[in-house]
């Protein structure tokens, strides 16, 4: 059995293209893996507060010098970065905003990016990545068309998702994308489709870690 981490972050609760389509994932992956568990953090419903002067603190700080109020500032941050690490896989569904990730996203990545815990530093090393050993997938939705060549250089989306991911260790990152939700429906059925196509694949390619391990005692 494996852990999903899914994490919404358009602020609609209805109408959402990328939270449709990570609703689809969900279901085509339960359909493969009835077992797995899914935990939800729902970002518009479920607000993360931004890292205050406290929380940095706390992060620089040892645990084992944690003043009450360090360890209150820091506890949400314990808590999702738990939730991170003890997920298989990590399922982001998110739109665009002003060509990069709501703030929304933002809040939650700037809890779960910690010194010592998501990512390190070493003189021998340099920066190196934490969360081993998971995949992630990421549901995008924009009002534009960033598949456009002309309009590849303004999204900051997918660039910054797959670097920051790249960053805490989760190299296996694969981009699902809803395009031209508000500007052109031509480009948003073709769209539509694609990612279709793109989950099942996606998720009729994930082997059955649990299954094929069985098989082989
Ligand atoms: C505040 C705001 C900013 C947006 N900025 C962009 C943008 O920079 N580029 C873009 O293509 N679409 C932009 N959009 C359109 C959204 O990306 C689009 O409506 C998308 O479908 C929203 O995701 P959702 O359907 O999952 O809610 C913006 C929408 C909002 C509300």
């Amino acid at each position: 059995m494996s852990r999903i981490l899914r994490i919404d972050a358009s602020s609609r609760s209805h109408g959402s293209f990328s939270m449709e389509f990570a609703d689809y994932f969900q279901k085509k992956w339960l359909e493969q893996h009835p077992d797995d568990e899914i935990v939800v953090r729902n970002l518009a419903k479920d607000a993360i507060p931004h890292i205050d002067e406290n929380c940095i603190t706390g992060f620089y700080t040892p645990k084992e010098q944690h003043t009450d109020a360090l360890k209150s500032a820091t506890r949400l941050s314990d808590t999702l970065i738990d939730e991170l690490l003890s997920a298989d896989v990590l399922l982001i569904s998110t739109p665009m905003y002003n060509f990069s990730v709501p703030s929304a996203l933002k809040a939650w990545i700037d809890q779960i990016v910690r010194i010592g815990h998501t990512f390190n530093f070493d003189a021998d090393k340099g920066l190196y990545g934490l969360v081993e050993g998971k995949r992630a997938y990421v549901v995008t939705a924009s009002g534009a068309v960033f598949s456009n060549p002309e309009m590849a250089a303004y999204n900051f989306l997918d660039p910054y998702l797959k670097t920051l991911l790249g960053f805490l260790g989760i190299g296996d990152v694969n981009f699902i994308s809803i395009e031209g939700t508000t500007t052109d429906e031509k480009a948003l059925e073709k769209s539509k489709q694609q990612a279709i196509k793109e989950i099942d694949d996606l998720v009729c390619q994930v082997p059955d870690e649990a299954r094929l391990a069985q098989a082989s005692n």
